[in-house]
This record gives C-alpha cells, sequence and structure tokens, in this order.
C-alpha cells in the first residue's frame, strides 16, 4: 500500500473544506485501491468533511494534525486523543512547525503518540535528521508501539520552499528510519512534493509514500498527485 497524506497546516475554514471537496470531486482523480489518501485538517472542519466525503462516496480518509498530549480531565482549549477517536484515523504529531513554534519535545510528541493509540488512531510522526534518534528514543522510552505508527522524513529545508531534497537522498533518510523503527511501520517522505515529483519519492525501495503540504491546498494540484501515484 502507497499514502498520500495532505496537511493543509492553519487553512480552510469549514465553508472552504467544502468547496475543496466539491471542486476534488468534480476533477475524478484515479484513485486506486493500492494507494490510500488521507487529509489531515484543522479540528474545525472535520466533522462536516466526514459527512460530506460520505456523501459524495470519496475514498479519503480524515486526519488531525495536533492532539493533546495529556488525558481527558481540566485542561482549557485541549482536545484530546480520547475527543478525536469519534472523528479521525489518523493524527500528525511532531510537525517542526509545532517544534518551532510551540516549543514541543521529544518527550511531548511521544506521550501524543502514546494517548493517540490507546484511543486506536494512527499517529503519523514527523521527524527530521537533527532529532531523528532522540525521537525514536522517546517512542520507546514511552512504551509506543512503533509498529502501529506512520513516520515521515520531513526535513526543514524542503518545507515550503519548492525545493525537495534528492529522491535518493530521502530513499536513505527513510531507510535509516524503518532500520531504527524495526522495519515495521511505513515510512513516507514529506518537502515541497507536487504532482511532478511524487512518483519519483514513491519509486525509491523505502518511500511508502509522501506527506503534502502547499499542493493539497489546491484541489487541482492534489488530484494530480493522486492520479500520479495511481
Ligand atoms: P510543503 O508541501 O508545502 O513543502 O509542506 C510540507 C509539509 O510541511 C507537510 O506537512
Amino acid at each position: 500500500m502507497k499514502y498520500i497524506i495532505g496537511n493543509w497546516k492553519s487553512n480552510q475554514n469549514i465553508t472552504e473544506s467544502l468547496i475543496w471537496l466539491d471542486e476534488l470531486s468534480a476533477l475524478r482523480p484515479s484513485f486506486s485501491s493500492s494507494v490510500s489518501v488521507i487529509l489531515c485538517l484543522p479540528f474545525t472542519d472535520i466533522a462536516s468533511f466526514n459527512h460530506k466525503i460520505a456523501d459524495l462516496g470519496l475514498p479519503i480518509i480524515s486526519g488531525s494534525q495536533n492532539v493533546s498530549h495529556l488525558p481527558p480531565g481540566k485542561h482549557t482549549g485541549e482536545i484530546t486523543a480520547n475527543m478525536l477517536a469519534e472523528l479521525v484515523n489518523y493524527c500528525l504529531v511532531g510537525h517542526s512547525e509545532r517544534r518551532h513554534e510551540f516549543g514541543e519535545t521529544s518527550e511531548i510528541v511521544a506521550l501524543k503518540a502514546r494517548y493517540l493509540l490507546e484511543n486506536s488512531i494512527t499517529p503519523i510522526v514527523c521527524l527530521d535528521t537533527p532529532y531523528l534518534d532522540e525521537q525514536v528514543k522517546e517512542l520507546f522510552h514511552h512504551d509506543v508501539d512503533v509498529s502501529r505508527c506512520f513516520f515521515v522524513y520531513e526535513p526543514i529545508s524542503a518545507i515550503g520552499t519548492g525545493k525537495p531534497v534528492e529522491p535518493t537522498d530521502a530513499n536513505h533518510v527513510c531507510t535509516q528510519i524503518a532500520f531504527l523503527t524495526d522495519n515495521s511501520a511505513p515510512v513516507l517522505y514529506g518537502g515541497s512534493v507536487s504532482s511532478d515529483n511524487a512518483a519519483s519519492f514513491v519509486r525509491q525501495g523505502r518511500i511508502d509514500g509522501v506527506l503534502v503540504g502547499t499542493d493539497s491546498l489546491e484541489p487541482t494540484l492534489f488530484a494530480g498527485i493522486i492520479t500520479s501515484l495511481s
């Protein structure tokens, strides 16, 4: 199985998300049973988005972009894994933007992954080389079952720059991630992925899919990526 995961980041309100779905549906991208399409949305969009994908019969699975590192309780404003369990099957954790803008540490990321797994949500753990070893160690230290996670190599230099790393270099780091996680989980690449380059990553031996930021926001571009991997 190959994976295309979109990350809308802090874009799209409910209305815009539903228009996006109408537009994508009208484009009739060639979905394939061997390519799983997951879209990680703002919390506010998820419920109405789920209804609409069911109405349209689109083979898209929703995910969230964040979750609390705390259990249910007195934590005003937090969205816990228990709340998300009724809405999503996947959740991003450890994105470099959250590390930089919100000071998230490898320990916090491991706690999030643990709560997600306790609620049957697959954590999609984002990694870059400076903290790759540290993050994987924290996951093991917190008894996170890495075989139930997804991993993504997302080099900061490639995020939002239009300059992806060479597919062979991405494959090298993805192989390293696979080795550290007992070759038990899908490993993806993210960073300036487009319909022009997505297939070149997935053709490499150890890259199971792509995580797409900018080009997931535009239905035409995202449909192009789906078609390119089908
Ligand atoms: P871009 O595709 O815009 O480079 O973003 C990548 C990313 O951060 C996905 O999580």
